[in-house]
């Protein structure tokens, strides 16, 4: 006998990656920014005091919202703060779907969605992406409710073109989530479509462009009615008074968070060609990561590779998911970290 609802008790739960707490490990698996954030960020930080402690925080996180829509070209009504856009995601979800109503998006992807649709007893539909990660024809016919597209993907780092997002928006009757998790490492974004579109939904995050996953502070731009709507819906106090301070300050420092993102733009680059160059499949990244395919003839499987380089104290994500089963996704570090993991397969065996 079970305390819990029929679907929970099935499903399995979303497993997060691995994080070692050894500092000499180069963690290369959960897509953080190897760089530290503004030092903007950080003097606030220091200057925090009781009073700001002692009160509860401002519900909709006004001081983050007017700077955000100032930075982007948004009002301040079409912004909704989160604890992480983990908790937007599942914020729509609740909102959008609901039992039995059905979610649909292009895989391999990131596999919170599924663990979401679970959550809410929803149905789900996932939709191989094309060769060379093209966006799937079925996606337009799927009837769901809600539609999600993760651009950057993750775990590829390919981006669908902002003209075919446009072309899927104006098709579907549902609501159409971007995930924009990964965009400042990107050259292009779909904000546009927020003024086009009143079924887009962009989110967003601190955590990866402004170095900030420790925080927890996502965000999400849409049209004002979708927006209150998701008000209506998420707790009152769900982004605590230091995150929103601090999320306020980083947004504010555009020019920190564009250089990070250019040195990892660039390292990116270098990676993926040191990787190609000796078999490795890569797909075209415009995201903080590379989703490595391993080289024909390698004497390894990628589940060694990961597990050597593990013991080696180099840690990249490996996933046991079909179509990825003979892949590795290895975040972008700084120029040491990377050359410390290819000196490390190096010495597992594969021909660097
Ligand atoms: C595609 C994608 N979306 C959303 C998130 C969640 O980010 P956050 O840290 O803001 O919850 C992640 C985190 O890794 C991600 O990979």
């Amino acid at each position: 006998m079970s305390y819990f609802r029929e679907n929970i008790e099935r499903m399995v739960g979303y497993v997060p990656g691995e994080q070692p707490t050894d500092p000499k490990v180069v963690k290369l698996n959960t897509n953080e920014n190897p760089y530290p954030p503004s030092e903007r960020v950080l003097a606030t930080l220091a200057s925090v005091n009781a009073e700001q402690l002692r009160r509860y925080p401002d519900p909709t996180a006004v001081m983050f919202r007017e700077t955000a829509a100032n930075v982007l070209g948004f009002s301040p009504e079409q912004i909704i703060c989160g604890n992480g856009s983990d908790e937007l995601l599942n914020i729509a979800t609740r909102a959008f779907v609901g039992p039995q109503g059905l979610m649909a998006y292009p895989v391999p992807t990131y596999s919170l969605y599924r663990t979401l649709a679970h959550i809410e007893d929803a149905g789900f539909v996932e939709i191989p992406f094309g060769p060379d990660w093209s966006l799937p024809e079925e996606l337009y016919s799927t009837g769901a409710k809600l539609t999600l597209l993760c651009n950057p993907n993750a775990p590829s780092g390919t981006m669908i073109e902002t003209d075919e997002v446009s072309h899927l928006a104006k098709k579907l009757d549902g609501v159409l989530i971007m995930d924009e998790a990964y965009v400042d490492f990107a050259d292009n974004n779909c904000l546009e479509l927020v003024d086009k579109h009143k079924n887009v939904l962009i989110l967003r995050t601190l955590s990866k462009g402004y170095s900030l996953a420790g925080l927890r502070f996502g965000y999400g731009i849409g049209n004002r009615k979708l927006i209150a709507g998701l008000n209506k819906v998420k707790d009152s106090y769900n982004c605590d008074a230091l995150s929103v301070l601090l999320a306020t300050e980083a947004i504010s420092d555009q020019e920190v968070m564009r250089e990070n993102a250019r040195k990892v733009r660039d390292e990116r680059e270098r990676l993926s060609e040191r990787l190609q160059a000796v078999g490795f499949e890569v797909p075209e990244s415009q995201a903080n990561f590379l989703l490595a395919r391993m080289p024909a003839g390698c004497a390894l499987t990628a589940k060694q590779l990961y597990k050597q380089l593990k013991e080696r104290d180099v840690c990249v994500r490996y996933m046991e998911q079909t179509h990825l089963a003979d892949c590795v996704r290895i975040t972008v570090g700084r120029p040491e970290q990377n050359e410390t993991l290819l000196q490390m397969m190096r010495q597992v065996g594969v021909e660097i």
